[in-house]
Parts: structure tokens; sequence; C-alpha cells
């Protein structure tokens, strides 16, 4: 569902919002936009990121929020079933964000509303081991936001590290590389955990340049940006993730000193044993920044969705922001 145009917009949203937040005026004008509209988050899978940062997002427009967490608490437990839950769901509020640990419930909610006299939006905040497409807008933000100063996204050489298999978030941000022109991904995976094949047939039917390989020191010196994840062992059936020497798809001082100047470390977060809390004072982490550009770029997909984008230009342009146009600020 998405083009250039629209992620170009979603990140001067996301910027434009930031900027606004920074004053006490602008924070209040942020939060007279949506007063009256109200969000259900339903997150049946454990999060606290996405969880807080759509929460917080929510908040800064002026938004309510309800919330279920633990589906013992709800109707599912007497049998309900899903698009029954979903439909009830809807009935009270103006959009549903939800996780859940099977894949492809967040496009079968949306199904199910294009059939029912009262639709309201549904936003995936991240699918089984399948998709997580609001992160992959958050790290296109941290990507746009990190590469401005050398042109933007397009061009630039891209390392994704650690368990591609089973995680959704590398997934999700293969899938929006199609819109960066002469983009190279570099696939750096433990071979039982290597990047599954219909990720790897998207790109090539999109003509999206990628390779493969198990030794990160080789390649590190090429990267403009490392993706880092970690091995999302709760898909584990039989230890599988135990039987992996993280090592060597880890980040440490000494893999600083091998990566360019201008390069950075990204991670959806949490981490794990894959990137050394020391790598934290380096410049070139940009983790915890990416991870406050969610709760950004969350707000911006909430303004996009209810149409109030016009009234954030007008605030930034009445707030003295000058026009981005697909720039960056
Ligand atoms: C990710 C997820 O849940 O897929 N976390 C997040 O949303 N920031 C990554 C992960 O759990 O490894």
């Amino acid at each position: 569902m998405f083009d250039r145009a629209l992620l170009d917009e979603l990140c001067d949203l996301a910027t434009r919002v930031r900027t606004l937040a920074k004053s006490e005026v602008g924070a209040r004008a942020l939060r007279d936009l949506l007063p009256t509209r109200r969000a259900m988050l339903y997150f049946t899978q454990p999060s606290t990121r996405t969880f807080l940062s759509f929460n917080n997002a929510c908040h800064i427009l002026g938004m309510r929020t309800s919330e279920i967490r633990d589906p013992s608490t709800s109707s599912e437990v007497k049998g309900e079933s899903f698009s029954d839950s979903i439909r009830t769901f809807s009935s009270y509020v103006d959009v549903i964000i939800m996780r859940t640990k099977e894949a492809g419930r967040a496009a079968q909610a949306a199904k199910l509303m294009d059939g029912i006299p009262r639709p309201v939006p549904v936003i995936n905040a991240g699918s089984g081991s399948d998709q997580h497409p609001t992160q992959a807008l958050l790290d296109i933000y941290t990507l746009a936001r990190s590469f401005e100063p050398r042109g933007g996204i397009d061009g630039k050489v891209i390392g994704m590290m650690g368990d591609l298999k089973r995680g959704r978030t590398v997934r999700s941000l293969c899938y929006l590389m199609r819109h960066y022109e002469g983009v190279r991904l570099v696939f750096i995976a433990p071979p039982q955990f290597a990047m599954e094949s219909d990720i790897k047939a998207y790109l090539d039917e999109h003509r999206i340049a990628y390779s493969e390989t198990t030794q990160l020191s080789t390649v590190l010196p090429q990267l403009d940006a490392l993706y880092v994840t970690r091995m999302q062992t709760e898909w584990d059936t039989a230890g599988e993730s135990r039987a992996v020497d993280l090592k060597p798809f880890s980040v440490g001082t000494h893999e600083l000193t091998l990566m360019k100047r201008d390069a950075f470390i990204m991670h959806p977060l949490p981490r794990g044993p894959e990137i050394d809390p020391l790598v934290d004072q380096d410049p070139r982490a940009m983790y915890w920044r990416q991870e406050r550009n969610g709760m950004w770029m969350r707000v911006a997909v909430l303004i996009k969705i209810f149409g109030v984008e016009r009234i954030v230009t007008a605030l930034a342009a009445a707030d003295g922001q000058p026009p981005l146009g697909g720039r960056l600020a």
C-alpha cells in the first residue's frame, strides 16, 4: 500500500510533529488534533516498545486508548471467535491497533472490516514472524534521517544481521526497499537462520540487489548501515537458537573499528548479546534514537489515517518550520 510519495510524506509528518512537540504551544496544538477519537490496543503477544509508542502516540494527539494485552481477560476464553472479538472492538473505537502471535491476523481483521457497516481502520503492530509494517516505517524514518546529509537512502549499502529467518522486522523492511533507488542489501546470518526464500524472490522480482554471507568482518567496511536483530528464541521448538554461536553475528568495540566512520547501527530492540552495551557510547549507535523515532512515526501514521495532515502542515508553518518538500529537517 506504500509508495515513495507516501513514505516521504510520513517521514515529513514525523519530523513536523517531532519539532512541534518540543514547545508547550506545539504540544498542546497536537493534543487538540484528535480528542474525540479512540483507539483499541489489542496486543496478545509480548510488547514493550510498540505498545508504549503507539499508546503515547495516541496520547500526543489527544486520543483515548483502551487495551487488551492478556487474552485470558477477553471473551475469547468463553469461546468467542477472533472475528466476533474484532467486530466488538470496532463497535467502541475508531481504530484497532493489533499484535498477534499468529501471522495474517491483522489482514484478516482488515478484511472483516471491509464487510461490516461500521468499519474502522486496522493497524498491524506485528503479526507472528511474518510482518511488522510500522516498525519498517520507523526504520525508514531512521535511515532517512541518518542518511539525510548523504543524499538519503538511495544507493546505500545496508546490512541486515541475525535471525533473518524468523525476525519479522527485516522482512517488512525488505518490502519497503523497493521504493529506493540502487539500494544494496547484505544479509549476514547463520545458514540455518538465513533470509527466507519468499523475501529473496520479492527482491529478485523488484530488482533489488542483495548478497548473503556468514562473515561480518568481510562486509562490514562496505556497509553504510548495519541493522542488527536478536535470535527469535520464542519460536524455538528444540533449542535451535542455542545451537548457534552468536559471536560472529554480534557487534562489539572491535567491530566498530571495522565500520565506516559515518555508518551507523540499528536494532529494533529488545537486544540480546548481539550488541555489547559498550557500543551504546559510540555516536554510530542509532538504536535508541530509532526507538524514539517509532513514536513520532506512529503519530504520523495516525495523522494520515484520520486525515488531519493539512492541519499539521499549517501548525508547522505557523510554528516557523520551513517547507520540507520530501527532505528532512
Ligand atoms: C521487534 C518485534 O517485536 O518484532 N520488536 C519491536 O517491535 N521493536 C523485534 C524483536 O522482538 O526482535
